[in-house]
């Protein structure tokens, strides 16, 4: 399976083009004056007798930012699309929604393509070909609809006010420009390949994240990724099984899954597309498939979001996905460190202790603090590798949720050169992150008189920094940076996985940012 949404999407280069003659469903136009100044969207409002103007003159506005014109006589398009253009000082997540808005109303509408025309209009600082890869990423990802295990022979079902489409009918996008240079089309072309991919490592991890915990356990989750890569050349499988890990000696990783009956993986994915002496960057994701919190039971309300405990595996394998389609010249080891924490009468209890790969004693106080024991683990395994930097992605606490809402993923390193790398890809892209301290006052709350190490610390306070502290101690053989993103994975209303920070971990990477 890759997981694909569009088709593809495709650069129209048109030099004195005719836009009245552009056979699509849907024309997508950005409202601004650049536009309404250029001779192709004259020639198409002359067609239409000027009715397009008049459209833009009567019913666009700042409260009523798009326009949906059904067909024209003269005009080839089946609709038009008004879009209210932004304006450059407008901030990127803006940016992000106004292209996403469009795929979920071509979907809303049953449209199979459609022609967006480059409104020549960027944000401050950025051009044509940020812009190009941002909206070809917002279109693809904007498009997924997540239907795995619905009914598939019914068309649309009534969500609340909205009538929703069970499949993406968008399949086919382009993007009009005029006039390019030989050089410039080459460039386009490029940045649109690379949003779309991008794109599709989003919709990857998104459909990981929406698939239900009994549609992707670890082993089942290992089978995805194997038929996956299939598709791929440039990506290596390797699958650590719990004998494997027994043997490896990951205590601490094997003390989550031992209530379950769903046997863990760990699932390493190698692409190695740079020089061959070149360093790996590695990532890691936790991959908890489901989090009951085990014998420390969570609370019934809400559980079933424990199904994104996996955001952070599926974002290693959507980046992967996407280096791959790219085929980008790096070299980039992704570890999904993937069990299912279960309370049962073998699972682990609170006050165990147990001895993780690293030689290091743990007092687990609380098996509901089961994300930092996997990583704990497979952080000391990709030491192996010899990395150059260690990003770890992880829905690892409430408290992120807390003190940054959903809007940023949380950032604590040991390098402050990685972190202001991560927190620059963030702007870039749009898929924020902000930076919480991790001094070595907030280590010391690991202190326990049983072990080396407890697993929680500091009762109530700064709960996301203590359990980066906690990680810490695996990671001090390498330059590494802990991402939580218990509130930036996954969205709770309306619930769905948002792919993140698949768009930011992949511009770090493909912009080589991390030299
Ligand atoms: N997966 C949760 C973190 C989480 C909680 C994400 C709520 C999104 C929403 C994690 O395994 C967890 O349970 N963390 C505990 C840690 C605590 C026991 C120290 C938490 O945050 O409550
Ligand atoms: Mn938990
Ligand atoms: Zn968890």
């Amino acid at each position: 399976m890759t997981y694909k949404v569009l088709n593809n999407i495709t650069l129209k280069n048109v030099n004195n083009g005719v836009l009245s003659n552009l056979s699509t469903e849907l024309l997508v136009i950005p409202v601004n004056k650049k536009v309404m100044a250029s001779s192709e969207y004259k020639e198409l409002d002359k067609k239409s007798n000027g009715y397009i103007s008049r459209s833009i003159k009567d019913s666009i506005s700042p409260t009523n930012q798009n326009h949906l014109i059904s067909s024209l006589n003269g005009v080839k398009a089946k609709k038009i699309l008004l879009i209210n253009d932004l304006n450059e000082k407008d901030d990127i997540y803006l940016w992000l929604n106004k292209y996403k808005y469009v795929a979920k109303i071509a979907n809303s509408i049953g449209c199979k393509n459609l022609a967006i025309l480059d409104g020549q209009n960027y944000p401050k600082g950025k051009d044509r070909f940020w812009f190009l890869e941002t909206i070809s990423r917002s279109i693809e990802s904007g498009a997924y609809i997540f239907s795995t295990t619905k009914n598939k022979t019914a068309k649309t079902e009534k969500i609340g006010k909205d009538i929703i489409s069970s499949q993406a009918s968008l399949k086919n996008v382009s993007i009009v420009t005029s006039k390019l240079s030989a050089s410039d089309t080459k460039k386009a072309k490029n940045a649109i390949a690379r949003g779309f991919s991008v794109g599709e490592g989003v919709n990857t991890a998104k459909h990981l994240g929406d698939l239900p915990a009994n549609h992707a356990t670890p082993k089942l989750i290992d089978k995805i990724v194997k038929n996956t890569v299939k598709n791929y050349s440039g990506l290596k499988v390797k699958t650590l099984n719990e004998k494997d890990l027994a043997r490896l000696k990951m205590g601490s990783y094997l003390s989550v899954s031992k209530g379950s009956d769903e046997p863990p993986r760990m699932i390493i994915i190698e692409y190695n597309g740079g020089k061959k002496n070149e360093k790996p960057v590695a990532l890691v994701g936790k991959g908890i498939t489901f989090d009951t919190g085990g014998i420390s039971l969570k609370p019934s309300s809400g559980m079933d979001e424990m199904k994104w405990d996996m955001c952070g595996a599926g974002t290693v394998f959507g980046v992967m996905c996407s280096l791959a389609r790219i085929k980008a010249d790096v070299n980039v080891i992704g570890i999904m460190a993937c069990a299912e924490n279960m309370p049962s009468a073998r699972a682990t209890k609170p006050g165990d202790v147990v001895t993780s790969m690293s030689g290091q004693t743990i007092e687990i106080l609380n098996t509901d603090a089961e994300g930092r024991l996997v990583l704990a683990d497979a952080l000391t395994y990709v030491g192996r590798y010899k990395p150059s930097y260690v990003i770890d992605m992880a829905t690892l606490t409430g408290a992120v949720v807390i003190a940054l809402g959903s809007h940023a993923s949380g950032v604590m390193a040991n390098d402050q050169f990685l972190a202001d790398r991560i927190i620059e890809s963030g702007e870039e892209t749009g898929d924020r992150a902000w930076q919480l301290p991790l001094w070595n006052e907030y280590k010391s709350c690991t202190k326990t008189n049983f072990a080396d190490l407890a697993n929680i610390g500091g009762g109530r306070e700064a709960g996301t920094i203590h359990a980066a502290a906690f990680l810490s101690k695996f990671a001090e053989e390498y330059k590494w940076a802990h991402m939580d993103i218990a509130a930036s994975a996954w969205s709770s209303s309306p619930k769905g996985g948002t792919g993140r920070p698949v768009p930011l971990i992949c511009d770090l990477i493909l912009n080589k940012k991390l030299k």
